[in-house]
């Protein structure tokens, strides 16, 4: 009976082991890169003005991550209100007003309500620049408080910034098969039907451009001075809300690796099939058929950074977080750079080699760190984030 059930054993491991690839995590076997060029529209004509950018390039470039990545996010409702709640108690009441708003949207006879925290200096006057986290930790389900170090309210309050969150639970379940339970199935359920439709990432992206709506309809916010920061899984979503949403003035993708900041193409640490098999309800069902054929993808990360263009970005890596590819996304960033400077004329230069980088790179409009460690975001990491978000208010 032993014997049997090792035997069944073994078998079911190596049936596991084989239908997990193993990561790439060796630099010499990252295949030649063929990048798609950001200058050259899908009809062969070279991009050199702002104009060319904004009417030709960009809405290309933009349709394709749509199409073939992350899904729409339908920004079509038929009303938004903002209801303020108590229900629980501000563990910072010397420093902070805790305000709990129920976003309500109606759309087609329907309605939903997410829940965003937000925290606004108790001294000092505003209207206050704003820092909006995207959460998604499953210990704190109701957005509000998370590790030490992870969401630093009486660190951003102290420096002047009222300071937002919501769990991408309130508005899509973390979960291959829940994922619709919120807003997708609730508000726009003829997404589920469409290959290019929203799923978990643009769901969590759609939340966050609500939260902005809050933010641009309350006179205690500067919501020109707004900061959009996520990790991991949430930082990819901060990067095709930001995509979405020009009204985000600072993004922040912390440790966003693959799907997010890092080269899908290099295939190093996680893949693209990798990331469709354990999560298949992040992107839309058109990205599965990129699974283990990177190459064929039109676009590349680096890509979704010149959408964000000229807006500032910030992205960042730590050393020991291989799964994420740091050096995929710094490639990533100064590639992405050239739509910064070429285009827009800003000054946006990273002249080192990943090997070579020793410290942060600040410039107002984009910034880069690697950091030592393993994957988290911590009070390094907001240091440096608080540093950029300066250099881009300081007027
Ligand atoms: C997993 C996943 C990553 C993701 C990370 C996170 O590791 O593979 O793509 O970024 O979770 O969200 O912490």
């Amino acid at each position: 009976m032993k014997t049997l059930f090792s035997a069944l054993f073994t078998l079911l491991f190596s049936q596991f082991a084989m239908s997990q690839p193993t990561p790439n995590y060796d630099e010499s076997k990252v295949p030649d890169l063929v990048l798609p060029d950001p200058f050259v529209s899908a009809k062969g004509k070279i991009i050199q003005s702002a104009k060319e950018w904004e009417e030709i390039r960009r809405p290309e470039i933009f349709r394709l991550f749509e199409e073939q990545v992350y899904g729409k996010i339908p920004t079509d409702l038929d009303n938004i209100s903002f209801e303020e709640v108590k229900e629980s108690e501000n563990p910072y009441p010397d420093q902070a007003i805790l305000k709990e708003v129920n976003i309500t949207v109606s759309r087609k006879g329907q309605h939903y309500t997410m829940r965003l925290n937000v925290f606004i200096p108790k001294s000092g006057k505003g209207p206050f620049p704003v820092i909006l986290l995207i959460n998604y930790s499953p210990k704190y389900p109701n957005g509000q408080i998370v590790e030490e170090g992870f969401w630093p309210v009486p660190e951003l309050i102290a420096q002047g910034f009222a300071t937002a969150s919501f769990h991408a639970e309130t508005v899509a379940p973390d979960d291959k098969i829940r994922f619709s339970e919120g807003i997708i199935s609730k508000l726009y359920p003829e997404q589920l039907e469409q290959a290019d439709g929203m799923r978990a990432l643009g769901a969590w992206g759609w939340g966050a451009m609500r939260a902005m709506d809050y933010f641009e309809n309350s006179a205690l916010f500067d919501s020109e001075k707004s900061v959009l920061v996520g990790h991991s899984r949430a930082g990819k979503a901060t990067l095709w809300a930001s995509a979405n949403d020009p009204r985000w003035a600072v993004t922040i993708p912390n440790e966003s690796g693959c799907g997010g900041a890092a080269l899908s193409k290099r295939k190093f640490g996680e893949t693209v099939q990798v990331i469709n098999t354990s999560f298949p309800h992040w992107f839309n069902d058109n990205f599965k058929s990129y699974n283990n054929k990177e190459e064929e993808l039109p676009i590349d990360q680096h890509l979704l950074v010149s959408l964000i263009a000229p807006r500032a970005i910030y992205f960042s890596s730590a050393r020991e977080d291989r799964w994420a590819d740091p050096k995929g996304e710094y490639l990533s960033l100064t590639l992405g750079s050239r739509v910064y400077q070429e285009i827009f004329g800003k000054k946006a230069v990273f002249p080192l080699e990943f090997e070579e980088l020793q410290g942060p790179i600040l410039q107002p409009s984009m910034g880069y760190h690697i950091r030592e460690g393993e994957h988290n975001l911590t009070p390094e990491d907001w240091k440096h984030y608080l540093e950029f978000i300066k250099l881009n208010f300081k007027n």
